[in-house]
């Protein structure tokens, strides 16, 4: 249940914003096990680098490469500390990384790292938590398999909050998110050196699904999208 949210809202949503992907380079920050990267890949991308903090993420998502290659390409760096590019890319996308910073301070640095990593005009997409609406919290959309319970306010004034997710009957994976004031995220961006900002909503994969089966999800949207270029 909560992977088929992921499937057609998470990646349908990333995909959504992506236009025709041949010839593009592509930076997937926060890869986890890459399944972007084989998304990005299966959509024709000439290049796709995946990178994430954790040696674990990196060592699975290079298992699956080996064991299906696509050519997708892994490295564990931490995008908050890293100082330097690991190359020049058409699009760099993180999708639920951003969540990880519960300050303007640890967000700019993420946002730096994005920037440094574009070519000149490069897109910046990234999937976060939903700033604008609580709407979402507590059991709204449990149907889908996601319960949200608040945590404390972060500094800047937005919300931390605790995303529940059901691994079998009744066991669950929890993980904490930090969802900043939109002016934060503004402010961050902007400050990088991007040169265009805009939130855009997270969309519904309408033809596999009805509009009743979406109804919950589109009235209390849980994440949405930020677009930046360079
Ligand atoms: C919620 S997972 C999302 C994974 C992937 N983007 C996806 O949607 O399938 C967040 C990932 O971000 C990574 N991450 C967190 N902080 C990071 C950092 N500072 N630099 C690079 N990766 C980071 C975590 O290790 C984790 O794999």
């Amino acid at each position: 249940n909560c992977g088929q949210l992921r499937i057609e809202d998470d990646y349908y949503t990333v995909l959504a914003y992506l236009d025709d992907l041949k010839d593009q380079a592509i930076l997937d920050i926060g890869c986890g096990d890459g399944n972007y990267c084989r998304l990005f890949k299966a959509k024709g991308a000439k290049k796709v680098m995946g990178v994430d903090v954790s040696p674990h993420m990196i060592k699975f998502a290079e298992e699956i490469e080996i064991a299906n290659p696509l050519g997708c390409e892994y490295k564990v760096v931490d995008a908050e500390t890293e100082q330097k590019a690991v190359g020049q890319f058409d699009i760099a996308v993180t999708a639920f990384v951003l969540v990880y910073a519960d300050t303007a301070q640890r967000l700019s640095k993420f946002c730096n790292f994005i920037y440094k990593n574009l070519k000149p005009g490069g897109t910046s997409i990234n999937l976060i938590r939903n700033c604008f609406s609580t709407k979402f919290w507590g059991n709204s959309l449990e149907k889908y398999g996601r319960k949200f319970t608040m945590l404390d306010k972060t500094e800047d004034g937005g919300f931390g909050c605790t995303v529940h997710l059901p691994l079998t009957d009744n066991e669950e994976f929890t993980v904490t998110n930090y969802v900043l004031r939109p002016s934060t995220y503004e402010k961050c961006f902007l400050d990088a050196g991007f040169s265009t900002f805009q939130f855009k909503p997270c969309q519904t994969e309408m033809n596999k699904k009805s509009e009743e089966y979406w109804k919950e999800v589109n009235e209390n949207p849980h994440q949405i999208v930020i677009i930046a270029t360079k």
